[in-house]
C-alpha cells in the first residue's frame, strides 16, 4: 500500500476515534517497526488539528523478554508511561496488550488503539458504525447472561458460568476515554467464572489455532473441568498444542480464558492464506465464529497473567446464552446482530 493510501485510512481511523482539534495523541512504536504507520498517523493527527507526536522506543535487546506478549520495555521507563498517561489517545504500534503499563495508561483515561496488522487488511476491514452497533448489541446480551453453552457437530459440549467478568467489545476504533480497541476487529467476549467452565471442546477440521496461524486438520479433544484444561487428545495438532503449552512451564496456561463470537461478515475464514504474517484479527472476527481461548484472564480483571495464551476461532458451532440461541451452526441468529444488507 502506498503512503498516501495509508495516510488516508489512518485519517479515517482517527476521525472515527473522535480525534479532534487540540486533543493530545501519542503514536508509540519501537525500533524500525511500522514507521510508515507512524508517519501516516502523524499526518492524520495533524490534519485533524490534534497535538500529536511520535514516541519511538529502541529495538528491544535480544533475550530481554520484550518480544513476549505482556512484557513491554515500558516497564523500565516510568517517564514514558507518565507521558502516555497524559495523552487523550495512544496509538499502539507495538502491541502492549496484557501489559500492566497499558492497563495503567487506560486507567489514567487515555484511550488506546492497537494497529499492528498488515496495512491491506487494515484497509479492507475498515471499522464501521454499523458493525459497532451490532457488536454492542452482542455485548449487551452477553453482559446480562448467566450461562453460556457451546455445542458442535464434532462433539463440543461445554458450559461457561458467566456473571463474574465484564464483557468486552471490539469493533476496531475507540472514541471513549480509557477504552482499548484493536484495528481491525468485530467480536464480543467475556470469561467464565474461574472454576465455572466444564465440558468438552472438539476442534474440527478448519478451526483456527492462534498464535500458530494454522488450520486444524485432525480433531482435537479438550476435556475441561472446573475452569481448567485437564486433557488434550488428538493427532498432530493436539501434540503441537501440548508441546507449545508445556514450554511455558506454567500450569496457569491451562486456565480457560475469554470466550465469544465474531460479527464481521467481511472478514474471511480463509484470511490466514492471504496474511500469514498477521496476528489473526481477521480470524477472530469472521462472522459466526465461536472463539474460545486458554491462558490469561487479566485482560478481564482476573488474576491469571500467564504468558501462555491461545485463541481458537471455531466454525459450525452453536452458542446459547441462558438457553437462548445466539449462533446456530456457525450462523448468527439474532436479527439485531445480522448485517442489514
Ligand atoms: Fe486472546
Amino acid at each position: 500500500m502506498d503512503q498516501n493510501s495509508l495516510n488516508e485510512i489512518c485519517r479515517i481511523q482517527l476521525e472515527m476515534s473522535g480525534v479532534h482539534e487540540g486533543e493530545s495523541v501519542v503514536v508509540l512504536s519501537q525500533g524500525d517497526e511500522r514507521l510508515d504507520y507512524a508517519d501516516a498517523f502523524l499526518n492524520a493527527g495533524r490534519t485533524l488539528g490534534a497535538k500529536i507526536y511520535h514516541m519511538r522506543l529502541p529495538t528491544p535487546q535480544p533475550g530481554s523478554g520484550s518480544w513476549e506478549v505482556g512484557i513491554s520495555q515500558l516497564a523500565q521507563n516510568a517517564e514514558a508511561v507518565e507521558a502516555l498517561k497524559q495523552a487523550d489517545m495512544v496509538v499502539d504500534l507495538i502491541f502492549l496488550l496484557f501489559s500492566p503499563e497499558q492497563m495503567a495508561i487506560q486507567a489514567a483515561g487515555a484511550r488506546v488503539l492497537t494497529a499492528v496488522e498488515p496495512a491491506p487488511l487494515l484497509a479492507r476491514l475498515m471499522p464501521s458504525k454499523e458493525i459497532r452497533e451490532r457488536v454492542e448489541v452482542g455485548a449487551e446480551i452477553l453482559s446480562k447472561a448467566k450461562n453460556m453453552r457451546i455445542t458442535s457437530p464434532h462433539g463440543t459440549d461445554i458450559t461457561y458460568k458467566l456473571g463474574v467478568y465484564p464483557t468486552i467489545s471490539e469493533y476496531g476504533y475507540t472514541d471513549e476515554p480509557g477504552r482499548w480497541d484493536h484495528w481491525p476487529a468485530g467480536f464480543v467476549f467475556t470469561g467464565g467464572a474461574d472454576d465455572g467452565v466444564d465440558g468438552q471442546i472438539v476442534l474440527g477440521m478448519g478451526d483456527v489455532l492462534l498464535p500458530f496461524n494454522s488450520y486444524v486438520r485432525e480433531p482435537v479433544t479438550y476435556t475441561i473441568e472446573k475452569g481448567f484444561v485437564q486433557d488434550i487428545r488428538g493427532g498432530i495438532e493436539a501434540d503441537l498444542i501440548k508441546s507449545y503449552m508445556d514450554a511455558f512451564k506454567d500450569p496457569r496456561g491451562n486456565g480457560m480464558s475469554h470466550v465469544g463470537w465474531g460479527l464481521d461478515e467481511r472478514a474471511n475464514w480463509h484470511g490466514l492464506t492471504q496474511f500469514p504474517g498477521g496476528m489473526g484479527m481477521e480470524l477472530r472476527s469472521f462472522y459466526g465464529n465461536v472463539m474460545f481461548s486458554t491462558g490469561p484472564n487479566n485482560e478481564l480483571g482476573g488474576l491469571n497473567d500467564t504468558a501462555c495464551h491461545l485463541d481458537i476461532p471455531m466454525r459450525d458451532c452453536s452458542l446459547f446464552l441462558d438457553d437462548e440461541p445466539i449462533v446456530i451452526d456457525g450462523d448468527v441468529v439474532v436479527k439485531e446482530m445480522q448485517p442489514s444488507s
